[in-house]
């Protein structure tokens, strides 16, 4: 069994939900082409529904209504599944509103910290009701000021929950970040007729700002794409493009590293719109272990359990550090990667901040948990195209929440020997 082909892969998730929230808040209709259609987005799409915005889901597009934020309300509690970057992002815009919402997720989103967003958007006037600092919580939005405010974990959620409000903001709010992470948002706001000026570290944004509607192409996700690219490193003789994936350097971590391990991945038909993308070509190629540390973390943060199964099969040692950030995610995933690959025969050790993985290890099938994380899930089925036995897993169906063809478009890139 080998990959082999052509494929596009879904849209960016953390643009989708960006291009939802901008279009909700301007002027006039957004037209969103190549929208990621998943649980997550749609949480978005449900949350903005519910606040009064008008959204017509085709198949080849998305239109917004937008609204001004001030007539936005609703008297039930928003409810965003899993969504952490719909809770957190939409959080941005409501602490502007002098109304009271009630915003909650699933068990796990209901785990994970939002302290992190209550913090800055507190000290910039908006109230704030929680038990622990997790969801349920319930936010009662106000005149905002803006504020100043460096980061204390790199975190691009916290990031744009704050643009967002700065946006809304009378004054300049300025942002800094020790680590660069994703910067979607910036990219985005300029589209919207937005200003921000915006170099490495620093975003100053001066509100408050009126956006206006906007058509936009969303370019496919590399953290999606990523799975197909860790299969073709690792499927003897395989051979893969993957068309119209977003490049943004923000998120090139994964192929970065990649490359120093020695793959064979390579760049084509580069467009440069408001975010560049490109055909991803990867070709089955030995790989030697690596070290990662904090600086590279943002820009790999979706992709490090995928990295921790590509190194089992690397040569020598992989070491992963400054991740302690994988705690807070959909699940543990420090400590779901280290069971799940413990579980398949991997040589891994587990930190407080990453793993130590030594390879090249054969994996062994087995009966495996995903944790209800999606991207466990992929990872794991990555995992059974290289392993003796199988991979079992229960309810597949969790990777709706960001691939829902996931199996689909990896099954049309499998050739049978
Ligand atoms: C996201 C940012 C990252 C990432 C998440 C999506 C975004 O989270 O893990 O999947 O769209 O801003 P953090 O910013 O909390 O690290």
């Amino acid at each position: 069994m080998r990959l082999e082909g052509k494929l596009k892969v879904v849209g960016d998730k953390s643009m989708t939900h960006r291009a939802l929230l901008l279009g909700a808040m301007s002027k006039g209709i957004t037209t969103i082409y190549h929208p990621l259609v998943s649980e997550d987005t749609l949480s978005t799409c449900t949350a903005l529904k519910q606040l009064g915005i008008k959204i017509e889901c085709f198949p080849e597009y998305w239109k917004v209504y937008g609204k001004p934020i001030h007539t936005w309300e609703t008297n039930q509690v928003i409810n965003v599944n899993n969504s952490g970057t719909t809770i957190r992002l939409l959080s941005g815009l409501l602490a502007s509103i002098p109304k009271r919402f009630t915003l909650m997720g699933d068990s796990s989103l209901n785990q994970r910290p939002m302290q992190r967003i209550i913090n800055p958007l507190s000290q910039m006037g908006a109230q704030f009701i929680t038990q622990n600092g997790k969801a349920p919580f319930t936010i009662v939005g106000g005149n905002l000021k803006p504020i100043e405010y460096t980061l204390p974990q790199a975190s691009a959620q916290v990031k744009s929950a704050i643009m967002l409000a700065g946006l809304n903001a009378e004054g300049k709010t300025i942002i800094h970040e020790p680590i660069p992470t994703r910067n979607h948002t910036e990219t985005m706001i300029p589209l919207f007729g937005g200003q921000l000026n915006y170099q490495e570290k620093s975003i100053i944004i001066e509100g408050i700002q009126s956006l206006q509607g906007t058509s936009l192409i969303i370019p496919g996700d590399i953290s999606s794409a990523a799975f197909f690219i860790g299969a073709a490193l690792l499927v003897k003789n395989s051979h893969i493009q993957i068309e119209q994936v977003g490049i943004n350097k923000t998120r090139m971590g994964l192929v970065n590293i990649l490359k120093q391990m020695g793959a064979n991945i390579s760049f084509k038909n580069i467009v440069n719109t408001f975010e560049p993308s490109a055909t991803i070509e990867v070709k089955n190629s030995p790989l030697k272990g690596i070290d990662i540390f904090s600086e590279q973390v943002p820009s790999l943060i979706d992709e490090l359990p995928l990295i921790a199964l590509i190194a089992t099969q690397a040569k020598g040692t992989t070491t992963i550090s400054g991740a302690e950030e994988l705690a807070f995610k959909e699940t543990n995933r420090l400590v779901a990667v280290y069971e799940l690959l413990k579980t398949i025969g991997a040589n891994i050790e587990l930190k407080s901040d990453g793993w130590i993985i030594k390879g090249p290890t054969p994996l062994i099938g087995g009966n495996i948990h995903h944790y209800g994380d999606h991207r466990i899930a992929m990872v794991a089925q990555i995992a059974n195209l290289i392993s003796k036995e199988e991979i079992i897993m229960q309810d597949t169906s969790v990777v709706d929440v960001s691939y829902p063809d996931f199996f689909e478009d990896l099954s049309q890139l499998i050739v049978k020997e």
